[in-house]
């Protein structure tokens, strides 16, 4: 059948899946909470210069894969790539840095980006994220990456590892980055097409391609590591002492420099080796310079965002129960149908599940209806043998019925939880 299809890379969740999806986010914003982070949103869209100031002209996000688009009144927007920098743009344009620091705020929301779609990798896909603003400690860098395990030991993700890595900053950065431009400068020959425009972009950039050629000339190339500035070190040391002390095992990885310009000091990727290619389960680091870039004043921050598609198929299939009614109201007289539809909505205001029949069907057709539907009652309006403001109870599984006044109904069934019903 050819009908209208979902864009490629897009996935819908049908009501299983929204539901486990829905769990997933409660149990983020418990465990957020426990941290002291509080839940914001943005706008889907930005303006355009946003990402390019924020996440840098020389990444592939920016360069190849940002759903730009101009509006009616002639503004570049662009559908938000990544939720960093739109927090950013937040803190700074409502005058965050006039609250307690560190800001600590949470994100759920879709990113877009221009990807080639695979197994783990969207067109559009959503994050869970996390930023703490206004702190340089490195208590913070731990906290953020002890928050996102916690989540992920809630959640059940398995095959978990952490790597982290330190990108310096303005005091020794700019020196490494010239000495591995010269390295690979000596190397070009052996870079593909796209390293070699990033070594002039940004030679950082180069630790991300995936090329066999590029990796090896990589495997000898200068590390951060070994020339960061004393600050640095001693702030790296610390992170990775707290990680340790709180049970977590970071592996070192010097070709961490992760996909976005704005990075600082610590970054750091957990993936799963549950996941195929597409393993990073979440990532983040230190921007320490990011803030000041967009305009605002010269404020730290730390945060990571995780792909809740790959946290899915990291937690494995899970059985969801679909949330069945508790009772199903069955009219036994055609004329009794609008008393029950009252009745329903009656005990929906209540706050209980209740459905009723919605297809005109006969009283054997309701009856099917119910069991079909998997309530735990059905609710019989309309029998003859009784008084007209009774209803009959009948238990769907097990059997035993019960005459009730209709008006003590929601009384009867909040007494009388489903059995399973905790
Ligand atoms: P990112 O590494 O680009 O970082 O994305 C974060 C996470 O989103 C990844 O680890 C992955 O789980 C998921 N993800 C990314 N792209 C896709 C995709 N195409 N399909 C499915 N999942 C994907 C950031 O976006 C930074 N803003 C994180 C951050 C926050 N750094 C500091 N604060």
């Amino acid at each position: 059948m050819s009908g209208p299809r979902a864009p490629k890379g897009t996935y819908d969740l049908l009501p299983d899946e929204a539901a486990q999806r829905d769990r997933m986010v409660a149990t983020a914003a418990h465990v957020f909470a426990a941290y002291g982070y509080r839940h914001v949103v943005t706008p889907e869209f930005e303006e355009t210069s946003l990402f390019e100031r924020g996440v840098g002209e020389a990444t592939d996000i920016v360069r190849k894969e940002m759903y730009t688009f101009t509006d009616k009144g002639g503004r570049s927007l662009t559908l938000r790539p990544e939720g960093t920098a739109p927090i950013c743009r937040l803190y700074i344009e409502h005058g965050l840095h006039k609250w307690p620091q560190p800001v600590k705020l949470w994100y759920y929301c879709p990113m877009f980006r221009y990807e080639r779609p695979q197994a783990g990798r969207y067109r559009e896909h959503y994050q869970l994220g996390a930023e703490a603003i206004g702190s340089a400690a490195p208590e913070v860098d731990a906290e953020v990456i002890a928050m996102l395990a916690q989540l992920f030991a809630e959640l059940g993700v398995g095959g978990l590892r952490l790597a982290v890595n330190s990108m310096g900053d303005a005091a020794c950065r700019p020196a490494y980055v010239g000495r591995l431009r010269d390295y690979l400068r000596g190397r070009e020959a052996e870079l593909c097409g796209d390293c070699r425009e990033r070594l002039e972009l940004n030679p950082l950039r180069t630790f991300d391609c995936k090329v066999e050629t590029c990796r090896a000339v990589l495997d000898e190339a200068p590390r951060i590591g070994d020339h960061l500035c004393p600050d640095c070190r001693a702030h790296f040391d610390t992170v990775l002492d707290l990680l340790r002390r709180v049970g977590l095992d970071p592996q070192l990885d010097f070709r961490l420099v992760r996909g976005l310009d704005y990075y600082t000091r610590t970054t750091f990727e957990f993936s799963s080796d549950l996941l195929g290619a597409q393993s990073g389960v979440g990532g983040g680091g230190r921007y320490d310079g990011l803030i000041e870039q967009l305009g605002g004043p010269p404020t730290p921050g730390v945060g990571f965002g995780s792909g809740v598609e790959r946290i899915a198929l990291a937690m494995g299939a899970r059985e969801v129960p679909a949330a069945a009614p508790v009772a199903f109201l069955v009219a036994f007289a055609a004329e009794r149908r609008g008393d029950t539809f009252a009745l329903a909505h009656e005990l929906r205001r209540g706050g209980l599940a209740v459905e009723l029949d919605l297809a005109a069907r006969s009283v054997k057709g309701q009856l099917r209806q119910a069991a079909r539907c998997g309530a735990a009652y059905a609710v019989l309006l309309g029998l003859a043998e009784l008084p007209a403001d009774m209803v009959r109870v009948k238990t769907l599984a097990g059997g035993g019925e019960e005459d009730v006044p209709a008006a003590g109904l929601a009384a009867w069934l909040a007494a009388h939880p489903p059995k399973g019903d905790a």
